[in-house]
């Protein structure tokens, strides 16, 4: 059973419809710039181990690791199954509206390192997420929460709507916490514009990841 941290009104968002019908039309973009998947896949390569089993919560059509790492697997979910298909990088993978069903279909302690990617913001129930991502997780295995300052907007509960960036990782990291996940580790960065702009001090979109280990014992 999880530790709620969020009131109800926290949860609620303007576009209270199933978020399935939002998602039913698959989308081949890039939801964040060339700078902020760089600095993700820069990270990734840091920290997730060769031999790991790897969990992309919330993903599409990319997963954002490097490609010259082979893991273990690389397991997948998502809102759409084109997306998911298309997706070079994942094993395998599976459908689930995480807004009105928490429980992950996997064993526990199954899964070395989990990945969420511009998904956090859209979740009602995030004290449940944490909490089944604790279970899923190994001893000592981590989960990495990476997103930028966009949103889809109508479909951010308030909690996420109405904060800024800091909120949102003190927000993220107070979550994990609650659940049993140990202190955050806190990124925060700005990017720098891919080619000449970046060049001449052009932005790109700012970087954030809350990472936390699951306790070894
Ligand atoms: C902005 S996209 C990011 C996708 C991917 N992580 C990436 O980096 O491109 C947000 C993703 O959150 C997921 N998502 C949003 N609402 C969800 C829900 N209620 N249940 C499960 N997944 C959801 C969808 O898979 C969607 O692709």
């Amino acid at each position: 059973m999880a530790v709620l941290v969020l009131s109800d009104e926290q949860r609620r968002k303007w576009d209270s419809s199933d978020d399935a019908l939002f998602y039913s039309q698959p989308r081949f973009v890039h939801h964040l710039d060339e700078a902020f998947r760089h600095r993700l896949t820069s990270l990734y390569r840091e920290r997730i181990p060769a031999d790991a089993v790897v969990l992309d919560l919330m993903s599409s059509w990319v997963s954002h690791l490097p490609d010259e790492v082979h893991y273990q697997s690389v397991i997948g979910h998502g809102l759409n199954a084109e997306e998911l298909q298309r997706n070079p990088r994942l094993d395998r993978h599976w459908v689930q509206n995480l807004n009105t069903d928490q429980l992950m279909p996997l064993d526990d302690a199954s899964v070395d390192v989990s990945l969420i990617v511009a998904g956090w913001q859209y979740l009602q129930q995030p004290e449940a997420i944490a909490s089944e991502l604790l279970r899923i997780t190994r001893p000592s295995g981590q989960v990495l929460v990476s997103f930028s300052n966009r949103m889809f907007f109508t479909k951010a509960p308030q909690i996420w709507a109405d904060g800024s960036d800091q909120d949102h990782l003190a927000y993220v990291g107070s979550v994990l916490l609650s659940q049993g996940w140990s202190e955050p580790e806190v990124i925060a960065e700005q990017t720098r514009n891919a080619g000449l702009v970046g060049y001449l001090g052009g932005k790109g979109d700012p970087f954030f990841s809350v990472i936390c280990h699951k306790p070894s014992a």
